[in-house]
């Protein structure tokens, strides 16, 4: 079994050193546009082998997709980051042609291959992966939602003071600061609804920082986060390969499912080893559901960004 992550940067290289810890592969692809940091980074992360007690052999190459062939599972990381003060949709300009690109480069040597993206604006730039590449809707995934549920259960678990393992946690939405939905109403500790034990006004600051969690990171480290994304997008990778059936929100391209069309947008799905593989209806109430059409909305007219650009 053969995983390519492409982007070797801080989240890319993360996203590798989760999936080499796992043991699930073989073969571990790290693929960068500049010239030795795949290799060197490879090369490194390879010196943890007999430390971590993992066997994946780890290849790093620039630029060379014929190294990934006949992957089973690819991640993309590539593009700029955001830094300080900047949304995730203002990345769209140099991510759009880059993204679309390395899709293209993937597929070409790996055509049944489940691709992952993290690369933002992450929801559009699925959409964009999902519609220039053309392959079934269920093998594009974009990890947003695995990401802000976790990070909606470290703010939980803070404000109850217990277990981040003991609650359960959603996110669904666009992975913006503007346009996720934490649904508090569905959080639970142990099964037993959050709302027993936070007030409304504490449960809306959970929410509120959740939605601002990436770009309170990008304020304290002066670029993207890594360490969750990274480990976010491992988690898939596992998920898939190990044919997991976990329910996991991500970005997935909607037909009529929560009242949307042609769009893709973090809903709960189950991931297994054909992708995505089913969507499970959380049944939004009116609320719920007027968050949904509204942040649907805003990833709508970011995908329409898209006709604007020459890629
Ligand atoms: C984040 O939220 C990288 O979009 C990612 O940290």
């Amino acid at each position: 079994m053969k995983v390519t992550v492409v982007g070797a940067g801080a989240v890319g290289a993360t996203c590798a050193d989760n999936i080499a810890r796992k043991a699930i592969c073989d073969e571990l692809v790290l693929v960068d546009i500049k010239e030795g940091v795949a290799e060197g980074k490879a090369m490194d992360l390879m010196q943890t082998a007999q430390i971590e007690g993992f066997d994946t052999k780890i290849i790093g190459s620039t630029n060379d997709y014929s190294k990934t062939a006949g992957s089973t599972v690819a991640v993309i990381t590539s593009g700029i980051p955001r830094k300080p003060g900047m949304t995730r949709e203002e990345l769209i300009g140099i991510n759009a042609g880059i993204v679309k690109t390395v899709t293209q480069n993937l597929l070409q040597y790996s055509p049944d291959v489940i691709i992952i993206v993290i690369s933002n604006p992450m929801d559009t730039m699925t959409y964009l992966a999902l519609k220039s590449s053309g392959i079934p809707k269920n093998r594009i995934i974009g990890m947003g939602g695995a990401l802000d549920s976790a990070r909606f259960r470290y703010y939980l678990c803070k404000a109850m003071d217990c277990s981040p393992n003991d609650l359960q946690t959603t996110v669904i939405g666009g992975h913006g600061d503007t346009t996720m939905i934490p649904l508090t109403r569905l959080a639970t500790y142990c099964g037993t609804p959050a709302a027993n034990y936070l007030d409304e006004a504490a449960l809306k600051k959970v929410a509120a920082d959740t939605m601002i969690g990436g770009a309170t990171l990008t304020g304290l480290l002066g670029t993207s986060a890594w360490y969750a994304p990274g480990a976010a997008g491992g988690s898939l990778v596992e998920a898939i390969i190990r044919d997991e059936k976990k329910l996991i929100p991500c970005c997935v391209y909607l037909e009529g499912e929560y009242g949307l069309n042609d769009i893709c947008i973090g809903v709960p799905v189950i991931i297994g080893k054909n992708g995505w593989e089913k969507i499970i209806d959380y049944k939004l109430n009116d609320e719920e559901k007027a968050a949904m059409n509204k942040s649907a909305e805003a990833v709508r007219s970011m995908n329409g960004v898209l006709s604007t650009l020459s890629i």
